[in-house]
């Protein structure tokens, strides 16, 4: 009762000096808001855009050398054939998983004379496969065809596969692996 008589005997002037107590209290909040609200911003921008960044600059960073890999004897490669090879990429890292596996198509022509070639087709990167028969590589993606030297026969492919940098050390066929080749960085023989 008390309460309401008081409330009752309050001035226009309390009122309004009341809303203008609240206004300005609110003002105050949003304005503290805006000005929270701007770092908050900032530092969800920045934490956003690291892994693009990572993306972008960390190869620049640690771009690691391509490795001399020992295929093992020359004589384990008969002449005038064709062999795929699999093993392990030597620049994958623990978390690689099956993409830290690779192959190569050693085609032995006589002597120490090799060629080194990709599986990965030239068109979309599908894996070829080697008809011994037919003395063709083939994809299976688009019908692209191969040569046996690698050249590119038929079907939607650019260009021939691509070849890995190769060396002959003391009688073992030695293969520059890593990175794959490409047009700007293409493989080839050192010694033949
Ligand atoms: Fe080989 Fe298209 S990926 S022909």
């Amino acid at each position: 009762m008390e309460h309401s008589e008081a409330h009752m005997n309050r001035e226009p002037e309390d009122d309004a000096r009341d809303i203008g107590d609240s206004c300005s209290s609110s003002t105050d909040r949003r304005s503290l808001l805006r000005w929270c609200a701007w770092p908050i911003l900032a530092m969800g921008s920045v934490a956003a855009s690291l892994p693009i960044l990572g993306f972008l600059i960390g190869p620049l960073l640690q771009k690691r050398p391509d490795r001399w890999v020992d295929f093992g004897p020359v004589d384990n490669f008969p002449e005038n054939a064709t062999r795929l090879v699999d093993l392990l990429n030597p620049l994958r890292g623990p978390t690689d998983g099956m993409t830290g596996k690779m192959a190569a198509y050693v085609r032995r022509l006589e002597g120490d004379a090799f060629q080194v070639l990709s599986t990965h087709c030239t068109h979309l990167g599908c894996p070829v496969s080697w008809f011994q028969e037919s003395g063709l590589f083939m994809c299976p993606c688009h019908g692209g065809v191969y040569s046996e030297d690698g050249e590119r026969a038929s079907g939607p492919p650019p260009r021939g596969l691509y070849a890995f940098e190769h060396r002959v050390r003391k009688g073992h066929l030695h293969v520059r692996l890593g990175h794959l080749p490409t047009l700007q960085n293409p493989g080839r023989s050192v010694d033949v």
